[in-house]
């Protein structure tokens, strides 16, 4: 079976102001039954702000937490627990994000790839959607794939092998391989390095994983993706959607869910 594309709006902390969460939401309006037929889109409005508009999008829209923490609920101040989010009707939850990874520029602790597994083997369990997110620093960046694959992306991989290994609908974990480098920049991936990264990721699975499990499981790129760099991308074999940040705040986000659904 072919991969179902998915696309994601990854809103970080915006807007300031509450009062522009209708608009926000209405970017997302021509996502249509034709459309999240063809694609799987979700999106991700700040911790603060989820509960206001998690019922105010199409159907089919899966609104998704930015994080979430490692158990359930309880003595957790600050947290979010999966069973919250199980009791809120809610399918997907995005973890590992880069800026959660210790790019936040503050001396704030890294979450560890140990810690990101725990936490995606809870969203599985309790039967959600896993946006596993994942990607390299410029510096890797410049010393080549071999490097960057080696030094960033099978470290993070690799601690999620038990968990694709027992996973029976692949689709079920999605990887969104987002370069730093290319996040918030406006820089891109060229679609030759996005698609030769992926094709490294997949080749990766294939060989530590199965290759059932690196046929079926999605591969997203996020990094500066736009209206106008989604449909080259959309055309690379290994690219199964987009995790968008900046422009999924604008309506040009249907442009990017339409390049590829
Ligand atoms: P930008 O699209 O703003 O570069 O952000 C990408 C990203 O981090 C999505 O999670």
């Amino acid at each position: 079976m072919p991969r179902k594309p998915i696309v994601g709006g990854n809103w970080k902390c915006n807007p300031v102001e509450h009062a522009k969460l209708p608009d926000l939401v209405k970017n997302f309006s021509g996502c249509d039954e034709a459309i999240l037929a063809k694609c799987d889109v979700y999106v991700c409005p700040s911790n603060l702000h989820l509960a206001m508009v998690h019922d105010k999008f199409n159907a089919g829209i899966m609104v998704t937490p930015q994080n979430c923490n490692f158990k359930g609920c309880g003595a957790y101040t600050g947290e979010m627990a999966v069973d919250q989010m199980v009791d809120l009707g809610l399918k997907c939850c995005l973890i590992g994000h880069s800026e959660r990874r210790g790019e936040f520029g503050l001396p704030t602790p890294k979450e560890s790839d140990e810690l990101l597994a725990t936490k995606a083997a809870y969203i599985l369990e309790k039967g959600l959607l896993c946006v596993y997110c994942i990607g390299e620093p410029l510096p890797l960046r410049e010393k080549g794939l071999d490097a960057l694959m080696a030094e960033a992306i099978i470290p993070q991989l690799a601690v999620l092998v038990p968990l694709l290994k027992g996973l029976e609908d692949k689709s079920r974990l999605v990887i969104a391989y987002e370069p730093v480098w290319a996040i918030g920049t406006g820089v891109t991936a060229s679609p030759e390095q996005a698609q030769e990264t992926h094709k490294a990721i997949r080749d990766w699975i294939a060989a530590n994983v199965d290759q059932k499990t690196a046929d079926e499981v999605r591969i997203q790129y996020g990094g500066s993706a736009n209206a106008k760099n989604a449909p080259e991308l959309s055309a690379c074999p290994d690219i199964d959607g987009f995790l968008v940040g900046g422009a999924s705040l604008k309506p040009e986000i249907m442009d990017v869910i339409k390049a590829i659904a």
